[in-house]
This record gives structure tokens, sequence and C-alpha cells, in this order.
């Protein structure tokens, strides 16, 4: 059996924000290698926008604890509180730290990091939006990703570009190593390790409707399962209330931070029906559902599943004097056209390019568009792998970013928190893995065994004589998700949608594959992908089956209300050889916030 053997202390799959900055400080310390299926640039923090929240208080009075708390309410209170304090509390120093490191943030008239107003942040006190976000104009995530990847390049940190993990190599229950495929040859490299950290990010392909983008498929947490370890919290996947209409591309919640306003098809501003004190700046999970209800009651724009999104300068000039919003030096806001092309420059250019929409003079078409995993692969604060819900460590194992679990989101996650726990947690899980790769030898791996289990799945596909296509299994899936288990979800629909989604795994057996090539072979690739996709989205559906409550991102119609009494658990998934599906539960954990209705 043909393959290449590399060695290093730790390898990091995924080069997004949270495995970049794990790498940056794993690499300072011990021999360190990415692993990336994208040039590491491409990955999809680039994609994210409005901004890194941190309370540091540069335009307004502001504080950790209440970033805490809005972030434990924002959770629907099923976020972990001691991961949920540890992040906010470490917000300022790992924002500064990326100020220091170059990223060029948005800078205050006195010259200090810019910050805006996002959805959930807000003051304890007042109940009022505060100004929390560090912003990089509407390319924050972008202006982290180079930021960082210059500092690995600057550390040494090894990368291996557009290589493909396939498997995890795991002996006696811990982790050793991957096993990747090298996309520009068809050659399988076998990486040894003391410790791999997944950093893969979210799986939003899964829906119809997405912000991510199309290389987002989940591939830690779906290997994690085959392995037959549990994912958490499976059911809470987020719905941005603005993806571009039709198209799902992101329009960043900055765009009501700095004053945009919700219309629907009677040209009627709906929020402050639904959330009268921060209207469009609620949290996620309450602006997507009211969209939803505007659409459901036949108050999309022209009938159909979306509504407008205006920031032009008139309108939203005209909301500020009804709403009476003021600067922190007690003017009334107004922005102009110059301030929408310089503040919101990304989405002004996505907008004219894709539906010809210039948003200083016309209002933008948006509907809900899955966003965000919640949950993920379970760890510790230290980004450890949990093997159950017991809290038993996987040893060798850990995951940060999207694919990762702590649980700091919950429920439903605050907009910049993901940038946050990217970073805060990366910094976290590559210090630790550097601290315990120090103590620890090289563990045996038998490589060609690892290798010839992947080579025997790769066959599997492209010798498959089935007749079914992977790209029309995925629509279907897409479908279904899109369905029954997307805003709303209900009994029926969801169990409907674990049957079909079954008959699709056996489906997906007897697929065919025209490129049998060793070059570049992503049909190869993208079929493999499905596989994961579709393990995912069956465990969703069954963890949100299970549910029988309505909490952030998980409403159902059926449990129109949170249970605290049942439902104050997170759910542990797991997934057999055979497609059965087991559930457990463990505990949240609470600090000092109980649980209270949510007004927003
Ligand atoms: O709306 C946004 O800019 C997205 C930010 C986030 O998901 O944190």
């Amino acid at each position: 059996m043909q393959y290449h053997y590399h060695k290093h202390d730790v390898i990091i799959v995924g080069a997004g924000g949270a495995g970049l900055m794990a790498a940056l400080y794993a690499g300072k310390e011990v021999d360190t290698a990415v692993i990336s299926k994208l040039y590491p640039t491409r990955s999809h923090t680039g994609a994210a926008q409005g901004g890194v929240g941190a309370a540091l208080a540069n335009l307004e009075e502001d504080h950790w604890e209440w970033h805490a708390y809005d972030t434990i309410k924002g959770a629907d209170f099923i976020g972990d509180q001691d991961a949920i304090e540890f992040m906010c509390k470490d917000a300022p120093d790992v924002v500064y730290e990326l100020e220091h490191m170059g990223l060029p943030f948005d800078r205050t008239p006195d010259g200090k990091i810019s910050q805006r107003r996002f959805g959930g942040h807000t003051n304890n006190e007042t109940k009022q939006a505060v100004m929390r976000a560090c912003n990089s104009a509407d390319r924050t995530g972008h202006m982290i990703l180079q930021t960082l990847y210059q500092q690995c390049i600057k550390h040494n940190v090894n990368f291996y570009d557009e290589y493909q993990m396939l498997d995890l190599i795991m002996v006696d229950g811990e982790a050793r190593g991957v096993v990747a495929y090298e996309i520009d040859t068809g050659e399988l490299h076998v990486f040894h390790a003391k410790a791999v950290m997944l950093a893969t990010g979210g799986w939003g392909p899964v829906w119809n409707i997405t912000s991510n983008a199309h290389t987002l498929t989940g591939d830690g947490p779906a290997l994690v399962l085959r392995h037959g370890l549990p994912l958490e919290d499976m059911e809470f996947f987020q719905f941005h209330p603005t993806g571009l209409f039709k198209l799902g591309i992101l329009i960043t919640e900055a765009v009501r931070g700095e004053g945009g306003v919700l219309i629907n098809g009677k040209g009627e501003r709906f929020m402050p029906k639904y959330a009268p004190t921060v209207k469009e700046l609620a949290s996620r999970d309450v602006v997507s559902r009211a969209i939803y209800m505007e659409v459901m009651a036949g108050n999309g724009v022209d009938g159909k599943d979306y509504v407008y999104l205006d920031v032009t300068p008139e309108t939203v000039n005209h909301y500020f004097e009804v709403d009476d919003s003021r600067l922190p030096n007690g003017e009334i806001r107004k922005i102009d056209d110059h301030f929408v092309k310089t503040k919101l420059e990304d989405i002004s250019d996505f907008c004219r390019t894709y539906v010809g929409v210039d948003p200083t003079k016309e209002p933008i078409p948006v509907q809900p568009t899955a966003h965000y995993a919640m949950g993920g692969i379970p760890t510790d604060i230290d980004t450890h792998a949990l093997a159950n819900e017991k809290g038993d460590l996987v040893p060798g194992l850990y995951a940060a970013g999207e694919c990762g679990c702590i649980s700091v989101h919950g429920g439903n996650r605050l907009g910049t928190n993901s940038l946050l726990d990217l970073v805060v947690f990366g910094r976290r899980g590559g210090k630790v893995m550097a601290q315990d790769v120090k103590k620890m030898e090289f563990k045996p791996i038998d490589a060609e065994a690892a290798v010839a289990k992947v080579r025997a799945e790769l066959d599997a596909i492209l010798n498959n004589t089935g007749t079914e296509s992977h790209a029309d299994i995925k629509q279907e899936m897409k479908n279904i998700m899109t369905k029954d288990v997307s805003v709303f979800r209900v009994e029926e629909g969801m169990a409907e949608a674990v049957q079909k989604l079954r008959e699709l795994r056996e489906r997906y057996k007897h697929i065919h594959i025209d490129d049998k090539g060793k070059r570049f072979n992503t049909n190869l690739l993208e079929a493999w992908q499905v596989g994961n996709l579709l393990d995912l989205a069956l465990v969703t559906a069954e963890s949100a089956l299970a549910r029988k409550e309505s909490r952030g991102a998980h409403a159902r119609d059926d449990y129109p209300e949170r249970d605290d009494e049942n439902w104050m658990k997170h759910t542990m998934v797991y997934l057999d050889a055979d497609g059965k599906v087991t559930l457990k539960y463990k505990p949240v954990t609470v600090t000092k916030y109980q649980p209270v209705k949510r007004v927003y």
C-alpha cells in the first residue's frame, strides 16, 4: 500500500480562525502542522463580516459580565456558564492581542478600536443595545484570517494545503493521527501525532439556503461519530435572519447594528411587535422567527418568503428620530451614503453584484439563512474532546471553533461571539496541546492498516456500479431539512424527515461517480463529503425530534414553550455503523444565572 508518512507533535485539521490561532500557540512551543482542504486564507472565517465581541467600552460603558449575561440569555440558558464567563472575560485581551499582531481594526475618532451595536448585546441596566462589536469594516473575519496566517508563517507552523482529511487514526480509544488525501495527486498521507485538533468548521450545506461555503461539510464531526464518539446539541442550528434572498449570502447583522430596519411586504417595520426594546437588534433566533411569522401571515414581499432590510440613509435617519437613537455624545444618530459605503463596503458590493441593489438607494431582499452550528464535538473548557456524557476525555483529541461544542453558544449564538470563540478557545487549545504533548511520547500506529481502511472506502465509491447520484441525494437531503428541520419544527414533519434521511442513506450506498482519475478528483471528494452531511442531518433531525420544547434556534409549533424542568440539559447523540441513533443527556453548567423568560 503506497502512502507518505509525516510526524508532528500536533496536527490541526482546518485553517480557519480557531485552527490558525491554535497552530500559532502550539507552534511557538512544539512541532505543529495544519492540514487544510483549502488554501488557508480561503477558509470560511474569511466570510465573517460584522465584528468580534469584546467589552472594551471604547465608546460607552460596558463590562465583560454584561457580555457574559447577554451570551447566557442569548443561548436561552442552555450554554455552559463557566465557559461563557471565561470567553467574555478573555475577550478584551485577545482582541488587543490581534490588534498588536497588526489587525487593521476601524478606529474611533480618538484612535481606539471602533465598536458597533449587534443583536442581543446590551447595557444590562438600561437594556438598550451596546457598542461591543470590534470591527474592521464588514470584513472582520477576513482580517483575522490574514493576520493569523501571517503570524503562523512567521512562527514556522507547517502547512499542508489542499489535503482532505479522510480518517482519524484511533488506537485503543486514543487519537494518534490522521489519514489525508492530497487533492493534487490523489495520494494518501499518514500524519502521526501526539495531539490532533479538529477545527473543520460547520455544516450549513445540510440546508438549501445557507451562508456557508460549499466546502463546509462537517468532516470533523462526521468522523467523530463514525468512531463511536458523541456529538452535542445537534438540534441547535442557527438561521441568520438576513441572508440575501435565494442565495443565502450573509448580509451582516452590522447593517442593523448601524441602523438598518426590517420592513415587510406591507411596508411596515415589524420588529417592534416582536422585540419592543431592541427591535432589529434582538437575538437571531427571535429575528429569524419574526421574519418567518411575517411570511406565514402573508406579509412577505410580493407574497413570497422574504422581507426587506432597509439601510438607505433616508429610512434609517427617519427611524433614528422615531427611536430617539443617540450617539454617546447625546446627538441623534445620522448616517449618509458615504457611511454605508465605507462601514458596509463588502455587503454593498455583494448586493450590487448578486441582486443589482444599491443599498444606499433601495432595500435589500433578505430571508433567514442556515448560518451556524451551536452544537458539535463536545469538549471541556480546555478543548479536550469528550468521550461521553460522564465527561471522560478522548486522549489525544481536541476540537475548537464551530465544529466544537464547549458550549458557549447553547441554543442560540449571539453575533460576534463566533469570531470570539475561535480566537479565545483556539488560543487556549493551542496552549493546552503544547503543554500536553511535552509530557507525552509518540505512541505506535499501524499506518498500513489506517491507509488500507481509507483506500477501501475510496475504492468503494470509485468502483461502485450503482446508479444513484450523490448530487441528487444531497439536494434531496437539503429539501427535507429545509422543509421539516429548520426555523419551525413539528413532530410529524421531523419524524418524516428522519424516515426520508434513512432512505437517502440507503440510496447513498449505491452512488456512482464518473471521474475515476487521481488529480483534483473533486467528484470523489464531494461524494465522500455527502456521506458526512447525511450523517449530520440524521443526528440533527433525531436530536430535534426528541427535544419536546422550544428553546433558542430549536422552535417547535407543537411545544411552543421552553421547558426548564425537563429540558435544561445537553443532548449527546451517538450513531452506530448500522445507522442506529442513541440519545443521552448531560446537565448544563450553571454558575450564577438561573433561567428567566427572555424579553428583548
Ligand atoms: O452578521 C454578521 O456579521 C455575522 C456575524 C456572526 O455570525 O458572528
